[in-house]
């Protein structure tokens, strides 16, 4: 009887554990001020217990990020060397972190300087502050997309549906001074503007850059940013379930051992 409480309690351990670990759960429904709004449920290669990133849609994302996203929000976790994680060589990375400026020092005169960047600098705020991020952008202020993807419900569907969401708005809906319509936002007013038309990179890799697949990389990108580490807890749940599932082999042939010399 203890031996199969406790197989039912390794059972249900393991499958917390296997779904916990890596299973991305199904699009559902966001709340947009009291109404239920469908996200679009985009596909994303990451997605699923076996999901891995596509690296050439995170590079083409990191391409969308810096060419559009970069000018309004911050990455503060992204550091140049990272970029080695999806494909990027150590030349090619001193080279994309020197195009930006970061700030240094004190120098021995105790002044801040800035310098070209290197692969260990993190990448660079548009803003010093917040103060200056709102009094740019209308008062409204971009957040560090380090993490968005984790900090929205169904984060990858819903910054993918916000990308593609943008549309006239309807008569009846009177628009605030510098705000947009949007389908997926809160209250669906928001005060960026669209970000995104299709066509605002050339990809190197000779990829359409249309509306969608842009979307679809920049988030890929956004999503490799706020959870590197993946894939490694992909394998670490599969290899948990692996082992779960023989050691409840294991116990079930003892039990029938045990009982067979009782009987
Ligand atoms: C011109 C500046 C600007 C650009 C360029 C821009 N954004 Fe924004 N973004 C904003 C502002 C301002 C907000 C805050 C909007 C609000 O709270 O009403 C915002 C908010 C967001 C949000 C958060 C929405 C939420 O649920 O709170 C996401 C996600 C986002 N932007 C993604 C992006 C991505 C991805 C790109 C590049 C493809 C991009 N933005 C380009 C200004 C910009």
């Amino acid at each position: 009887m203890a031996i199969q409480t406790m197989k039912t309690a390794l059972l249900a351990f393991g499958l917390t554990v296997g779904l916990a670990s890596g299973v991305g759960l199904a699009s559902g429904p966001a709340l947009a001020a009291g109404e239920e709004v469908d996200l679009i449920n985009e596909h994303f290669h990451h997605e699923g217990p076996f999901g891995a990133f596509d690296k050439a849609a995170v590079q083409r994302g990191y391409q969308v990020f810096t060419t559009v996203c970069a000018s309004c929000h911050g990455a503060k976790y992204l550091a140049f060397r990272n970029l080695g994680e999806i494909g990027y060589t150590e030349d090619q990375i001193k080279a994309m972190a020197s195009q930006y400026t970061v700030t240094d020092g004190p120098n021995d005169d105790g002044e801040m300087f800035d310098r070209p960047a290197i692969a260990s600098d993190y990448f660079p705020s548009p803003y010093p502050n917040e103060k200056a991020a709102r009094a740019a952008n209308g008062g409204a202020y971009p957040p560090d997309l380090s993490l968005i993807t984790k900090a929205r419900e169904h984060g990858t569907d819903y910054v993918y549906s916000l990308m593609v969401g943008y549309e006239e708005a309807p008569a009846d809906v009177t628009i605030g001074e510098g705000m947009y319509y949007n389908a997926y936002f809160a209250g669906h007013q928001i005060g960026m503007p669209q970000p995104l038309y299709g066509d605002d990179v050339t990809y190197q890799d000779g990829s359409s850059s249309d509306i969608h697949q842009e979307a679809h990389d920049v988030v890929s990108f956004l999503h490799w940013l706020a959870e590197p580490k993946l894939e490694e807890r992909k394998r670490t749940g599969i290899k948990a379930m692996i082992f779960l599932v023989i050691f409840s082999g294991i116990f079930y042939a003892y039990k029938r051992r045990v009982w067979a010399d009782l009987h």
